[in-house]
């Protein structure tokens, strides 16, 4: 029959439909998927970034036995205009120990017996003779794990390398330099990295935090933020260009969310990540205009200024436009070679690029935008262009947005929201009745607002709806991704890490469950839930997906109720299904979450299925049911 025919055909879907969304927010940058141990290695924190900080937040001045002498932060003759300040040590008497600083690192430094760990730093001779620097691992109560010397004998600034051996294991270490000699000497970007980073990349990521997110599979990565990249004033809009080359001449600045930006992890470590993940990278730039959710009225000119001025415009276009060429264009270009340059000589093959994030729809916003859209589209037709639609579609810039994007024919537009999981359950049809000839949906930000079973299982139900709506849903991402314990801007999150344990959230094992287990056909009137009450039931979704590499069709059955339900499972339209099936399920007691003392609470459960053409499946009360089939 017709309906049959239907049925095995399908519709294409998107098969970019679920990636992640990577802010540096609640520190997942610097003291969190940046490997960096050293916090402040620059001594760029500054009262701007938090109030009470400084050029020597994170440090100690340090002297044991006898030794004396002054430290200061100073900017005459630095190592780079963009990273001004350093440290001076200024020996008077050395005493028995030296005379340095120690940094605690981010709440610590954790090491581990037999592992290295690369030093390096920084440093020019400002007295005549050559100083002696010593390096240790210390405990807290000054047991050394490891050390290396090096002699600083340069008037220009040197970089000195070392590689540390950890003797034993401590959560809490720090790392002490220290001059062993009368003398003045300036030090600058005093860093110490795991010699194991993720795929092994110098300046590279945790390997715990970059494996966890890994393990998503996400099939894209949007990037560095959020809010961040407005920034909350035209001087704090994140500038890419600033965070690629060597890091000492990267410039670092406050983030928005109350701390400070190394820049360490940049563009070129952004890219990179992507392509170790398999992940195709979305980078977001400013519309030339920052965060105007922070309060204040538009204003162009004067303080506060929230709008690139127009004789600004061209050369940000230009900065746009030379992104697309970083990630893309040949070595032989003037940006490409920088990607080169960094060990990249391949193309990070750009395909999305997002301009904009929760702007208001304002004069001002619609000038820049269609300034960096009309060109980015002219130069680069081959780049989808995603715009944006306000912070909540409650606000009236998402109406204003959406009405905006129809009229340049803006591609993809990014959706945000943040509901409760009672709005998730009643808006699964929302995208039904979606223009299907309008801008397609990237939906960046998305969450139910809490941890527990019950909100996992809310957004499982709402990503059913995305899956069904895959043909006018391109993307979609949970949001935030990656928090540290004790430092969050913002709650819920994906992922919770300290320095010693990455915790995934039963919200994280929904999205694995359903990026792991994507397809590119949708079939619809596969599965139905027959009973009276069900009928009425928005706790109850389901999907069938077929994913074409491998042939398999995948049958996914959200129950967010209580009360276990039948689903019958059609499957006769399709030619052969193989009975050696795989099902996974997610499920347990509603406000059920996995904490640091209890990571392993709730996670998904794999067995083998036994699967016909048609069968009737018992759904658990709150559960996720992910069944996998073979079509050969
Ligand atoms: O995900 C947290 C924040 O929420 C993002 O920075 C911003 O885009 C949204 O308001």
């Amino acid at each position: 029959s017709s309906v049959k025919k239907n049925a095995r055909a399908g519709k294409p879907i998107s098969p970019d439909l679920f990636g992640i969304f990577f802010e540096d927010l609640s520190y997942a940058a610097d003291g969190g998927l940046y490997a960096e141990l050293i916090q402040n290695r620059s001594f760029e924190y500054n009262p701007a970034d938090r109030k009470g900080w400084n050029s020597f937040t994170g440090w100690e001045y340090t002297t044991e036995g006898y030794g004396y002498g002054t430290i200061s932060v100073e900017t005459a003759a630095p190592l780079s205009v963009n990273n001004p300040h350093y440290v001076v040590l200024n020996v008077e008497e050395e005493g028995r120990e030296g005379v340095g600083l120690t940094n605690t690192g981010f709440d610590g430094i954790v090491v581990r017996a037999g592992e290295q760990y690369n030093f390096s730093a920084f440093a020019r001779q400002l007295s005549d003779q050559s100083i002696p620097i010593q390096v240790k691992l210390q405990g807290k109560k000054g047991t050394v794990y490891g050390e290396a010397t090096f002699s600083a004998q340069s008037k220009d600034w040197k970089k000195y390398t070392a590689t540390i051996t950890a003797a034993q294991s401590d959560d809490s270490a720090r790392l002490v330099i220290v001059a062993k000699a009368k003398g003045k000497i300036a030090l600058d970007i005093i860093s110490l990295f795991p010699q194991k980073t993720f795929k092994n990349r110098t300046n590279g990521l945790r390997p715990d935090i970059a494996q966890a997110i890994a393990d998503l599979k996400p099939k894209f990565m949007r990037f560095p933020g959020g809010c961040l990249v407005h920034g909350d004033g035209i001087g704090n809009i994140y500038r890419w260009k600033n965070t690629i080359g060597p890091v000492e001449q990267r410039t670092e600045q406050r983030n928005i969310w109350n701390y400070h930006q190394s820049a360490g992890l940049g563009y070129y470590e952004y890219f990179q990540f992507c392509e170790d993940i398999g992940a195709k990278p979305v980078p977001v730039l400013a519309a030339a205009v920052s965060c105007q959710n922070s309060g204040g009225t538009w204003r162009i000119g004067g303080t506060g200024q929230r709008a690139l001025p127009m004789n600004e415009m061209q050369a940000y276009i230009q900065d746009v436009l030379d992104l697309i060429e970083y990630a893309n264009g040949p070595t032989s270009s003037t940006w490409g070679a920088k990607r080169a340059q960094a060990g990249h000589p391949a193309s990070f093959h750009l395909q999305y690029l997002g301009v904009g994030n929760e702007d208001k729809i304002t004069p001002g916003f619609r000038e820049r935008f269609k300034m960096i859209y009309d060109a980015v589209s002219a130069k680069h037709p081959e780049i989808t262009l995603v715009g944006t639609v306000g912070p909540s579609p409650s606000g009236q810039d998402f109406e204003l947005g959406w009405e905006f994007a129809g009229q340049l024919a803006v591609p993809v537009v990014d959706e945000h929201y943040y509901e409760k999981p009672e709005w998730f359950l009643r808006n699964n049809l929302r995208y039904d009745t979606y223009n299907r000839s309008k801008s397609k949906v990237y939906l960046g930000e998305y969450a139910s607002q809490g941890n527990a079973l019950f909100n996992a299982l809310a957004e499982a139900a709402y990503m059913t709806a995305l899956e069904r709506n895959g043909d006018v849903v391109k993307m979609a991402s949970y949001a935030p991704l990656i928090a540290r314990q004790g430092h969050t801007s913002w709650n819920p999150n994906l992922i919770y890490f300290t320095n010693t344990a990455v915790t995934p959230t039963v919200n994280y094992y929904v999205q694995q469950l359903f990026s792991t287990n994507q397809g590119d056909r949708y079939y619809s009137n596969i599965v139905s839930f027959t009973d009276k009450k069900s009928l009425k039931d928005s706790t109850l979704t389901a999907s069938c997906v077929k994913d074409s590499k491998t042939g398999d069709l995948i049958v996914k059955l959200v129950n967010a109720g209580g009360v276990a339900r039948q689903a019958r499972v059609d499957l006769t339209g399709f030619k052969k299904i193989n009975p050696k099936a795989s099902r996974t399920t997610l499920s347990g007691t509603s406000r059920a979450e996995n904490t640091l003392a209890n990571p392993h609470n709730i996670v998904p459960e794999t067995s083998a299925f036994a699967a016909e053409k048609s069968f009737v499946y018992g759904v658990a009360p709150y559960s996720l049911t992910v069944i996998r089939i073979k079509t050969n």
